[in-house]
Parts: C-alpha cells; sequence; structure tokens
C-alpha cells in the first residue's frame, strides 16, 4: 500500500517571498504545488471576490472568514486529499495559518470561532482514504520569517503616519500582540475617517499580523517551524529545505 504523501503548507506576512519557496520546495520535493485562495477553480472565482472587490461591495469579516474557508474545504477535498492519498507530496502557499492570523489576530474574529470554522472546512472528504486524518492539516507549517521593513507595501507608508518603523514598533500597544478578539469591521469598509486615520488603520492591522504568526508558531511548535527569510532566495531556499527534510513529520 502505498504511504500518503506529506502536507507542506508556507506562511508568512505579505511579501516574505512564500511563492517563489513554495514553487523551490515543490520542485525539490516533486510535490504538488497549490495555493489558497485559489488552487482549484471554484477557489480562484473566490480569490478574485476576495482580492479584488469593490470597496462598496467588501466583504465583512465574517463574511471574509467564511469564503477563505470555502475555498479551503475545495481546495483540501478536490486537490490535497486526493493527491495525498496517492502518495504524492502537497506544498501549498498559505493555509489555515493566514485564516488565524488576518481574520484572527488582523480583524479581531475570535480564534475558537475559526478553529472551529477551520476543522470544518478541512475534515477529510466522504469517501476518502482512512488512512488520511480525520481533519487534513499541513503536517508541517514553514513560517518565514521577515523583519517587518522588508515585507510590505503598506509597511512603507509609515513616513506618512508619524516616524520610524522602530519607534512605532516600540510604542505599539503591548495589547495588540494578543487578538484584541472585540470584533471590527475590515478596514477597507469603515466610514473613512480621513487618509491619516485610515492609514493608521491598515498599520494597525499589519502589525497585528505581522506579530501573530510568531505567536502561531510558538502555539504549535510541533506542526510549525520558523525559518529565516532574510537573504538571497537561494540561502531561504536551503533554510526551507532543511527545515523540512529534517522534520519529524516528514519521517517515514
Ligand atoms: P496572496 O497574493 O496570495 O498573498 P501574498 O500577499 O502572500 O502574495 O494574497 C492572499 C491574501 O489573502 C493575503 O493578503 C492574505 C489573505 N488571506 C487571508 O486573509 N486569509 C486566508 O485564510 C488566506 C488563505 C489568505
Amino acid at each position: 500500500m502505498t504511504a500518503r504523501g506529506r502536507y507542506i503548507a508556507l506562511e508568512g506576512f505579505d511579501g516574505s517571498g512564500k511563492s517563489t519557496q513554495a514553487e523551490m520546495l515543490a520542485s525539490h520535493l516533486d510535490a504538488v504545488l497549490t495555493r489558497e485562495p485559489g488552487g482549484t477553480p471554484l477557489g480562484e472565482a473566490l480569490r478574485e471576490v476576495l482580492l479584488h472587490a469593490e470597496p462598496s461591495e467588501a466583504p465583512s469579516a465574517r463574511t471574509e472568514a467564511l469564503l477563505f474557508c470555502a475555498d479551503r474545504a475545495q481546495h483540501i477535498a478536490t486537490v490535497v486529499a486526493p493527491a495525498l492519498e496517492t502518495g504524492r507530496d502537497v506544498v501549498t502557499d498559505r493555509s489555515y495559518g493566514s485564516t488565524l492570523a488576518y481574520q484572527g489576530y488582523g480583524r479581531g474574529l475570535p480564534l475558537d470561532e475559526l478553529r472551529a470554522l477551520i476543522d470544518y472546512a478541512c475534515r477529510r472528504p466522504a469517501g476518502a482514504s482512512g488512512d488520511l486524518p480525520d481533519v487534513i492539516l499541513p503536517d508541517v507549517v514553514v513560517l518565514l520569517d521577515v523583519p517587518l521593513a522588508d515585507s510590505d507595501r503598506r509597511v512603507h507608508r509609515l513616513d506618512r503616519v508619524g516616524g520610524e518603523q522602530m519607534s512605532l514598533l516600540e510604542t505599539a500597544p503591548e495589547a495588540e500582540q494578543s487578538a484584541d478578539h472585540s470584533e471590527e469591521e475590515p478596514s477597507d469598509q469603515r466610514p473613512d475617517g480621513g487618509p491619516d486615520r485610515l492609514e493608521g488603520e491598515e498599520l494597525e492591522f499589519a502589525l497585528r499580523v505581522w506579530r501573530s504568526y510568531r505567536e502561531l508558531c510558538s502555539a504549535e511548535p510541533d506542526r510549525w517551524v520558523l525559518v529565516d527569510a532574510t537573504g538571497s532566495i537561494d540561502e531561504v531556499a536551503a533554510r526551507v529545505i532543511e527545515a523540512v527534510s529534517t522534520h519529524p513529520a516528514m519521517a517515514d
């Protein structure tokens, strides 16, 4: 009987180089390369809605979480589970960690509710091999860790919202490090309080998401592994390959 494949996710803040690294890892492992959102025809349609909605049509925070999880359910059922069953490894560019980071810590949706939604989306599809776990989460999650300044275009607005990155990082309230689970609407849906306020809110969102990744990584040390994503593409790729190939979940 063929042993099932391994499921590996690359996670990280926007601009951490995940897509390139996912491609290089998949090629090294001869794995199926896929992504969330996307990865299926339905997922690509959801991706378009999620990433390119007109501001006036932007989904509410909960709608957004449901759509990302709908994309994930389709992805698991039609791409990931079938590949794993045949013994292929699968590498995905983003997975459930993005929902916890962006919708949980970023938007402020309760993490326990999101985890329940994720489990529902990732349940082994009916008829799939019993060798697959009941809930198909990545066996390994690689967190590509980049300094905030290198990572996201939003951060380059720092100059316009006041001061240097380090001073903002240092003065940002500690409380932001753990999610404030009061529900927020997505920033692009708020009544506009003027460009400075909007940019400040976007920055806070970005800071919450960026910080949350390390927290998520330490919360699940058996699954997540932190990889320094600074340096050349090849240097990072070598670190990713080393981290994945030595991970206990990859052992036969
Ligand atoms: P994408 O272009 O794939 O990411 P990147 O910025 O890494 O190039 O865009 C995906 C966006 O969707 C990204 O901003 C993170 C977000 N996202 C969520 O908010 N929740 C999720 O569950 C997923 C999978 C992605």
